[in-house]
């Protein structure tokens, strides 16, 4: 992935009916995961048979689509997307695509000693790993279980590949890990890394807790924050949904706060999201779709179709998202089938 010049960027050509320009697509390669974290999945998930899961190749193609349509950075998430079998070769195939500018892919990090240097050979440029807590015995709790050292070492190992960024993603919920923000900040800062604080969405069920008693803002953790760091907010944009703030201390390391609740971050929304079973989402918070996994299978050898359905599917998009935590989830998908 060469960085294009002016002269060979692909225009944009999917524009919803507000005008926003959609150059970001995030593709959940499975909904499945070897953790179970609180705020994602409830204890007996019940996931998609793997008949109606996209193909790899269906993947690649829908993929490759929306880089021809102008989509310059792709997410492949899940789920845990590295419990897939294969999908390195997801990887290496839209890596190797010249006008895609970031490869980026979400994990839990468990699996990232084996595939780190696998990915970034592949042309993956970043990557975020998701990690709420440094204490083992919480880890387990958060994740039902998970092993934190696993999660550690893949970090170290992403650290090792060199890839041009890596981020952290935690969670923060009240009484389960606001005791542990200033460690999570300490750990990305000794590791020139960036971390990311994301409020918990109400995304499906997950018979654990109520998430209007866990809720923890991103104003309070920023303000918390600037107790006791010097922070200055940056105009950077990753081309996601983050606001970014930079150490007076330290120009490596960022923290973003990524707040669904607090701000809304919809009039500059940049991006679609593909379910593993192929769905197109429109918008997190919202309902709207396409069954793309239809016409790809309809339209085996036809990448046209298949281009065409997505821009048709652009007037789809809704303004924005409407979450309110204290109503039953409107949005009955956990993030796990919709791509975190
Ligand atoms: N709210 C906020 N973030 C969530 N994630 C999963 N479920 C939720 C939720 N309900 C995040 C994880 C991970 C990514 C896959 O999605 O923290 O970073
Ligand atoms: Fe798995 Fe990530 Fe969901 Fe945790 S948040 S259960 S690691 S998909």
């Amino acid at each position: 992935m060469t960085a294009p010049t002016d002269m060979d960027t692909i225009k944009p050509q999917l524009i919803d009916r507000f005008g926003r320009e959609v150059t970001y697509a995030r593709l959940s390669v499975t909904d499945r995961c070897d953790l179970r974290c609180v705020y994602c999945m409830s204890e007996d998930m019940k996931f998609v048979p793997r008949e109606q899961l996209l193909t790899l190749e269906e993947m690649t193609r829908i993929g490759n689509a929306f880089i021809a349509l102008g989509v310059n950075k792709i997410r492949l998430t899940g789920g845990e997307p590295l419990t897939r079998r294969n999908i390195i070769s997801v990887f290496q195939a839209l890596g190797s695509q010249q006008d895609l500018k970031d490869l980026t892919i979400t994990t839990n990090g468990t699996l990232l000693e084996k595939y780190a240097r696998p990915l970034k050979d592949a042309g993956v440029t970043r990557i975020n790993i998701s990690l709420d807590t440094l204490r083992a015995e919480r880890f387990k709790k958060i994740t039902r279980n998970g092993k934190l050292e696993k999660t550690l070492t893949g970090i170290e190992a992403a650290i090792n590949a060199g890839f041009k960024k890596v981020k952290l993603n935690a969670v923060i919920m009240h009484g389960y890990n606001d005791d542990e923000i200033l460690d999570l900040v300490e750990f990305v800062r000794q590791r020139n890394m960036d971390i990311s604080f994301i409020e918990e969405m109400p995304m499906g069920e997950i018979g654990d807790h109520d998430r209007s008693e866990t809720y923890y803002s991103s104003d309070k953790l920023r303000e918390f924050l600037q107790d006791h760091y010097k922070l200055t907010a940056t105009t950077e944009q990753t081309g996601g949904p983050a606001k970014y703030y930079r150490f007076a201390d330290n120009e490596q390391s960022r923290i973003g706060f990524i707040s669904p609740h607090s701000h809304n971050f919809c009039d500059d929304c940049n991006r679609v999201r593909v379910t593993a079973e192929g769905m197109l989402l429109l918008c997190l918070g919202q309902q709207h779709s396409l069954d793309l996994r239809k016409v790809v299978r309809a339209n085996p050898t036809d990448d046209e179709a298949l281009k065409t359905a997505i821009i048709g599917a652009m007037k789809l998009k809704p303004k924005g998202h409407d979450f309110n935590l204290n109503e039953q989830p409107i949005i009955m998908r956990h993030m796990s089938a919709t791509g975190g």
